[in-house]
């Protein structure tokens, strides 16, 4: 899939988004080596703290689909910033992807001014439990 689509699918599962606590609606797209797509959204929660975002709402879809494969993957939301990925976010997906994995990111009302980043600098020296 292309990056523009990629971004497109990013876009849709925003609008999914149960977001009432922050009215701020964010959308993944996880792109599988195959061509496949997983999607997610943030789901928000009266305990706030049980909230998940979107990026790992897409990772824990494919992994519960049996996917490992993964080489990129969109986030786009709402808002006046970009949105970048949060640092739990980060670490989720340093669990299954390799340093090269790119995160495309753009801001809703403007998916044409995307930033590309890889993983590796998202989240130098993750969290391992052993080498
Ligand atoms: N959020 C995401 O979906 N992804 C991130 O990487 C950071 C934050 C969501 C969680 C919450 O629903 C809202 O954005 C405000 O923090």
């Amino acid at each position: 899939m292309k990056t523009d689509a990629l971004l497109e699918t990013a876009a849709k599962a925003a609008r999914l988004a149960y977001a009432p606590y922050s009215n701020y609606q964010v959308g993944a797209a996880l792109l599988c080596a195959d061509g496949d797509v997983f999607t997610g959204c943030n789901v928000e929660n009266a305990s706030y703290g049980l909230t998940n975002c979107a990026e790992r709402t897409a990772i824990f879809s494919a992994i519960a689909a049996g996917r490992k494969d993964f080489v990129a993957m969109a986030v786009v939301a709402g808002g006046e910033s970009m949105p970048y990925p949060c640092g739990a976010c980060r670490q989720v997906l340093s669990e299954f992807c390799h340093g090269e994995f790119s995160v495309y990111i753009a801001k809703a009302d403007a998916l044409e001014d995307y930033e590309v980043v890889c993983l590796a600098a998202l989240l130098p020296q993750q969290f391992k439990l052993t080498d």
